[in-house]
């Protein structure tokens, strides 16, 4: 009896006929290998059944963050030549693809995350390496399944978009794309959806950084819950990005609600959250000076976590005021490759570009060795890079709203 027969043998979950013979070997052993992983998460989880999916995003991609491991994992997946059946889309690399070397990233790891970026592309996913995928034209639906892996653009998907992930692993995000399925559980569930915790935002929430505060205090305090926010005013997509990435990364927080926003915030009776919490103006500033480590003179301003949009890049653009960048501030922002080279931004990136802001797709400052090798005083308005950059002794982090940044750096 073979491997995959065995496993067939213990499975509790219902597979159709054709989810059977995927689990058999009849299309070949990497796909009963991935139906294997599926099938025993959805166990582990005590999934009914699997469902198809509409989309993936698949993470996995930098070599700083994946090493050499990807390979072997490729190996099996290569033999059998498997191809992605819904539409997928890469999360960053470890560099820039065409300013790598102004990045001063060596050969040896470009050559090797050019080969990641290839093998996921032989696959049929586009090479988007992006945590924003729904900038790029890949907003998902209401209600629609998918299998996203990146964690900031899984809460946004559940959250402002109304769609249902769970936070898939790399594996199983890439097992998802193959074979379109996955297991019935977490927030596909309608059940599993609803608030656990009401906040009442007192505090002034105005600027990007502000929401990602109150995304970083939420997370930190209530890990894996799912928040209800209510008087939160001028909320925009973007800033909603700030929040809810910050969630997702300190907290492992995967699902929002934004009264009067949010797709299902309108179905709530906030008289049915069980606990009620009020976020006050000095919660906010505790996030701002637990990050609040820099020395003297920064030696990195670095904005785009999550990738910026082009909106973003016009208000940067705006804060300039045709000003130039003090001479001896390194300043990066990251972005994704579509949203840099559309015709709409051309003109932003330009004068970005000319006045001394450097701008980089397909990568990011955490998931990208550059910043951690080269810099160690770090200025950024984003509470989750500060999170993870400060994860590292040497770095000190300060967390500052975009405008203030701006005053610093400009002569
Ligand atoms: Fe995206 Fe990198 Fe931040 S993947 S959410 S820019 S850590």
């Amino acid at each position: 009896m073979t491997l995959v027969n065995q496993i067939s043998k213990v499975v509790k979950i219902y597979l159709t006929k054709h989810q059977e013979k995927m689990l058999d070997g009849e299309k070949g052993d990497a796909i009963a290998k991935l139906m294997q992983l599926i099938v025993k998460i959805g166990e582990v989880n005590k999934a009914e059944k699997l469902i198809p999916i509409k989309s993936a995003q698949i993470a996995g991609v930098s070599y700083f963050t994946v090493g050499d491991s990807i390979f072997s994992f490729f190996d099996l997946l290569l033999k059998d030549e498997v191809k992605v059946s819904v539409p997928s889309w890469l999360n960053p690399a470890g560099m820039d693809r065409n300013k790598w070397k102004a990045m001063k990233i060596d050969e040896k790891f470009a050559k090797k995350q050019f080969e990641i970026i290839q093998t996921y592309e032989k696959m049929g996913i586009e090479t988007t390496l992006s945590c924003t995928p729904y900038l790029i034209g890949h907003q998902p639906s209401y209600g629609e399944h998918l299998a996203w892996s990146e964690s900031s653009a899984v809460i946004m998907a559940n959250g402002f978009f109304g769609a249902r992930t769970n936070r898939e692993g790399a594996p199983s995000s890439l097992a998802a794309a193959i074979t379109g399925l996955t297991a019935y559980y977490g927030l596909h569930k309608k059940e599993n959806r609803l608030p656990d915790v009401l906040i009442d935002v007192e505090a002034q929430i105005i600027h990007p950084s502000d929401f990602s505060a109150l995304g970083y205090w939420f997370g930190e305090k209530f890990h894996g819950l799912i928040p209800f926010f209510s008087n939160i005013k001028n909320v925009t997509l973007d800033k909603t990005k700030m929040m809810a990435s910050a969630m997702a990364s300190v907290g492992s927080v995967a699902h929002f609600h934004i009264q009067n926003v949010t797709p299902d915030a309108k179905t709530i009776n906030q008289k049915d959250v069980e606990e009620h919490i009020i976020f006050t103006e000095n919660e906010k500033q505790e996030i701002y000076e637990l990050y609040d480590s820099t020395e003297g003179e920064v030696d990195l301003v670095t904005v785009g976590c999550p990738h910026t949009s082009l909106s973003e890049l016009v208000l940067i653009e705006s804060y300039l005021k045709n000003q130039s960048l003090k001479e001896d501030v390194e300043f990066w922002v990251f972005s994704s490759n579509k949203v840099i080279q559309s015709k709409d931004a051309s003109n932003t990136i330009e004068n970005l570009e000319s006045r001394g802001i450097k701008i980089f797709a397909d990568t990011c400052m955490v998931v990208s060795p550059v910043v951690r090798n080269n810099f160690s005083n770090i200025m950024t308005n984003s509470a989750k890079a500060a999170f993870y950059l400060s994860r590292d002794e040497h770095i000190k982090v300060k967390l500052l709203q975009l405008e203030k940044i701006m005053e610093r750096v400009i002569k």
